[in-house]
């Protein structure tokens, strides 16, 4: 008998070319498959000594070379080019056999692909992948949903080639359907909230503290070593630091200031407003983010010369490096409290029963977010699964109470000196709305009854209640 393989995957541009690779080096015989078979080819040539890899020409072949039940790693462009793919491969495969999604998939995609396949006994995973190239080859954080009984035949070989904290793999089994791909969003959600307050964070200190970009690096070089650690200020060390060859320019000054996206934080957004949970700092990232990009609008606004404040200000009551260190941290806390709130709201919604903890756990390397403070939303979590937010759990308290002098300092100094810091703001703003004794909310639920009968409840009794606005004496009646 001809050897067979563990695992195959199809679609071998960069990503799944690495996955591949990892799952070779691992010493899983790995069947390959693409489109065009020159991309077959030269993953063999130039990889070959890696492992053991099984080229296909064609889909027929690919399925014929692997072990049952055959796990099918698809790696295409998240959207139609999948349900090709699958569509190619499910008349191929038996009951079973499970084709796994690796892409940055719409979670509502993965339920609805899940559920045609289940009809046909087959099994579909929605796996959230994280860390970039670099990632797929040396270790991604995985986050795969689907049927539980799929995940005893999968989740060895991920857990094989996942990241690894102190032994333990980055991957656990999310939950059913498309729960992993939906973990996977909110991480890109929080991943761009990160993003944008480190940003913040530069654009203060380079702003208002008058420090060079590699003066800079140098600060995020020591917040690395401390609570904030985490390797997108790793990185972004990393970025500050580049000097551009052409112009001997720092290199962030010689970038077009519009951020991109491909969509997952603007589906996290989306997915929040469904579900009914704040989850603004994420929101104001998207935001920034097209703000950025809306070239028409910030060129009108500059031909204009929409004025800033008459006169700058110094950063009062503290040292603005500290101050917005700590800005940035409190910042962070509620964006995670943010997303993890949103991860519980969907597993609710859609009964997935996720547990918060052990999402924190595999974060904690392999993918874009991961951070030294996870290891304290995983405690969090640990000891009470159903906490209501991260920021009642107690080191998360601490760590909030210790910053909010500084922090609004720097909310202030933003909003005196005309620097926009959307991130720092609402997530501060965030903060005093969940703690506030009495919020203004009362008053917009009186401004919907006089216009629409829309009824309210009131503090000291029970029921459902509506004023009639229209006459003299305002009576009030059960509604
Ligand atoms: C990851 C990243 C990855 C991708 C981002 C980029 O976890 O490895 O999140 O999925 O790089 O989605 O997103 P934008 O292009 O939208 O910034």
């Amino acid at each position: 008998m001809s050897q067979k393989a563990q695992i195959g995957v199809t679609g071998l541009a960069v990503m799944g070319r690495n996955l591949a690779r990892n799952f070779a080096r691992h010493g899983h015989t790995v069947a390959l498959h693409n489109r065009s078979y020159g991309r077959t080819k030269e993953l063999v040539e130039e990889f070959g000594h890696e492992g053991t890899f099984l080229p296909a020409e064609t889909a027929e072949q690919f399925v014929a070379s692997l072990e049952r039940p055959r796990r099918v790693v698809i790696m295409v462009k998240a959207g139609p080019a999948t349900d090709a793919v699958i569509d190619e491969f499910a008349p191929l495969l038996e009951e079973g056999d499970m084709l796994i999604d690796a892409g940055n998939a719409h979670y509502a995609d993965t339920r609805r692909r899940e559920a045609a396949l289940k009809a046909k006994g087959l099994h579909f995973v929605g796996a959230g992948v994280s860390g970039g190239e670099e990632g797929a080859l040396h270790g991604p954080s995985i986050m795969p949903g689907g049927p539980k009984e799929s995940y005893d035949a999968l989740g060895p070989l991920l857990e094989d080639i996942a990241a690894k904290v102190d032994g333990e793999p980055c991957c656990v089994h999310v939950g059913p359907d498309g729960a992993g791909h939906f973990v996977k969003m909110v991480h890109n959600g929080i991943e761009y909230a990160d993003m944008q307050l480190i940003a913040e964070a530069y654009d203060l200190l380079r702003q208002v503290g008058g420090l060079s970009p590699q003066e800079i690096a140098g600060v995020f070089g020591e917040w690395n070593a401390g609570r904030l650690g985490s390797y997108l200020i790793e990185i972004t060390a990393e970025v500050l630091k580049q000097v551009d060859a052409s112009s001997g320019k720092p290199f962030v000054d010689i970038v077009a200031d519009q951020a991109e996206q491909k969509g997952t934080g603007r589906w996290t957004v989306q997915a929040a407003l469904d579900l009914g949970v704040p989850v603004s700092g994420i929101a104001e990232s998207v935001f920034a983010r097209a703000l950025s990009g809306g070239a028409d609008v910030r060129k009108a606004a500059a031909d204009a010369g929409l004025p800033g404040p008459s006169a700058g200000s110094e950063h009062v009551g503290g040292d603005l490096r500290a101050d917005v260190e700590q800005a940035l941290f409190a910042s962070k806390i509620v964006a995670y409290a943010q997303g993890f709130q949103q991860i519980q709201a969907a597993s609710k919604e859609y009964g997935w029963a996720i547990d918060p903890g052990a999402m924190a756990k595999i974060w904690r390397a392999g993918c874009i977010i991961r951070a030294k403070f996870l290891d304290f939303i995983k405690q969090a979590y640990d000891k009470n699964p159903e906490l209501a937010t991260l920021l009642v759990d107690d080191y998360f308290l601490d760590a909030v109470s210790g910053a909010q002098d500084a922090w609004r300092r720097v909310v202030v100094t933003a909003a005196q000196q005309g620097i926009p810091a959307p991130g720092f703001s609402s997530a501060l703003a965030y903060y005093d709305g969940l703690r506030a004794k009495r919020l203004p909310a009362a008053l917009i639920q009186g401004q919907r009854d006089f216009f629409g009968a829309h009824t309210y409840r009131r503090v000291d009794k029970e029921g459902s209640f509506h004023t009639l606005w229209a006459t003299d004496d305002r009576p009030e009646v059960d509604a």
